[in-house]
């Protein structure tokens, strides 16, 4: 298992998992502006192959999950647990002393892993996601990382 830093030539494998995974997936547009901005795009390796990521951003003593993915394939055997402990480290070199994050209330897996690591609910942004022609509440967590 490896981690490193993604770069543009990574885009078209990542957008596959991404788009695979999940059903409101980032635009090849959201990856693009992580990576000429400020965030920090870490892909996870598995044999040589990448098979999930992790995106921070981090500044002023806090850092946002703004997105994490595991290929569909590899669902259930840790790795999503191992890109969040790896990005939660990367936050704390990087200055944070907490993370924040806000993720879709329907997504079951996702709050079940945020609640595994030891995140908690602060709070919700209503009506935060598109949700076909609705919208979908975001649940807002935190966890305390000094
Ligand atoms: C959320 C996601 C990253 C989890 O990745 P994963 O590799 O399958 O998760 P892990 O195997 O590391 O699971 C760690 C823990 O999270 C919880 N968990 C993860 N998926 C779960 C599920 N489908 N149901 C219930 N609990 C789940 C469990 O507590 C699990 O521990 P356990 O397997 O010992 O019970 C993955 O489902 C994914 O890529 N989803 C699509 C993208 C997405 O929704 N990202 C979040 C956007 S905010």
């Amino acid at each position: 298992m490896m981690f490193r830093e993604m770069n543009e030539s990574d885009l078209a494998q990542v957008l596959t998992i991404e788009r695979n995974a999940y059903s409101h997936p980032w635009t090849e547009g959201n990856f693009k502006d992580s990576l000429v901005g400020s965030d920090e795009v870490w892909l996870l390796e598995l044999d040589g192959e990448v098979v999930g990521h992790g995106v921070i951003s981090a500044a002023v003593g806090e850092a946002h999950l703004l997105n994490i993915c595991v290929a569909r394939q590899h669902h259930r055997k840790g790795l999503g647990r191992a890109i969040l402990e790896f990005v939660i480290e990367r936050a704390k070199q990087l200055g944070a002393t907490v993370m924040f994050l806000e993720v879709r209330e329907s997504n079951t897996s996702a709050i079940a892993l945020y609640l595994a690591e030891g995140f908690r609910t602060i709070g919700s942004r209503k009506n935060y996601y598109p949700f076909g022609s609705e919208r979908e509440h975001a649940v807002v967590m935190s966890l305390s990382i000094d």
